[in-house]
């Protein structure tokens, strides 16, 4: 298991520095033994897609043709101001999650990913170029657009600050190259994900990154955790702003094994051998 999140002792200077880079390491190997790889195979993915040039150039391209900014959790380097530290770690111009979400469809070779955010289409342009280079797989993409210029409000109070312009729609920057793979529809994540899941074969990935709030995360992993193939994985973003992914984790029969990612995504692992749709555990 990776070490816990709070776990970094009170040290200063290069002491807490080799706390962190050991720490992210040891997050880095866990996840990449989440997706049946070996850590070596997994930093083979992560360097092709940290050095990828065609994509970083294809995605400011649209950037300067419409005149929007994307927020820096995307995208860094030569598109958003990055702070030393996230050039650091990231070296690209694609933040760390985005690197690992490549890094994850790479190595999980899905024959069908299902997400349920897609905004921009940043993370949809990132699974469709390593389904791509997979020469493998679908991915099917749920959003309900928030067009309010300062984002929305969730349920619980709590303040999405992303946005999608209404005259460019969901799904914007993703380049057309890459959309013979993809196919998008518009709505709840909790209305979609039954629809979609019911009708496609087994799903290798689902990539929670919709609205945060515990019970609409809770809701979208149990709908999806049946149509999930034995050995495939759901990976969600903002694992650790509620309890929902460590509890799904948990209660839930048939996960082999979950872990915290370095950018704080959660993944669980189905078990090879599924028990069926019946496998989910009772809250
Ligand atoms: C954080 S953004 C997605 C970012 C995208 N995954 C990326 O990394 O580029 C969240 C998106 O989910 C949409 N959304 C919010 N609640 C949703 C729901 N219940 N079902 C589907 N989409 C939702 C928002 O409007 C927004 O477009």
């Amino acid at each position: 298991m990776s070490p816990p999140l709070s776990a970094s002792p009170p040290v200063k200077g290069i002491a807490r520095t080799w706390w962190t880079t050991r720490a992210y390491l040891q997050r880095f190997s866990t996840y990449a033994r989440m997706c049946g790889v070996d850590p070596r195979t997994a930093n083979a993915y992560w360097s092709e897609i940290s050095r990828d040039k065609w994509l970083i150039e294809e995605l400011e391209g649209r950037l300067r043709e419409t005149g929007h900014r994307i927020d820096k959790g995307s995208l860094g380097g030569q598109v958003a101001s990055q702070t030393w530290k996230e050039r650091l770690v990231v070296g690209s111009g694609l933040a760390l999650c985005n690197l690992e979400l490549y890094t994850i469809v790479r190595c999980l070779r899905p024959t069908v990913v299902l997400e349920t955010g897609v905004a921009s289409g940043i993370s949809s342009t990132v699974i469709l170029l390593a389904l791509s280079r997979n020469e493998l797989g679908q991915l099917y993409s749920v959003d309900l657009p928030s067009v309010e210029p300062g984002g929305y409000l969730y349920p619980d109070g709590t303040l999405d600050g992303v946005s999608t312009p209404a005259e460019l729609g969901t799904g914007w920057i993703v380049p057309s190259r890459l959309r013979g793979r993809w196919k998008l529809q518009i709505g709840r994540g909790v209305d979609l994900i039954p629809r979609i899941a019911s009708r496609v074969d087994d799903i290798g990935l689902f990539f929670h990154d919709s609205e945060h709030s515990y019970e609409n995360m809770m809701s979208e992993f149990l709908l999806a955790w049946p149509y999930i193939r034995g050995g495939g994985c759901i990976y969600a973003d903002d694992a650790t702003w509620n309890s929902a992914f460590l509890r799904f984790a948990s209660i839930t029969v048939d996960v082999q094994g979950s872990a915290i990612t370095p950018a704080l995504r959660g993944i669980a692992r189905k078990r090879a051998a599924g028990l069926g749709p019946d496998s989910v555990g009772r809250l």
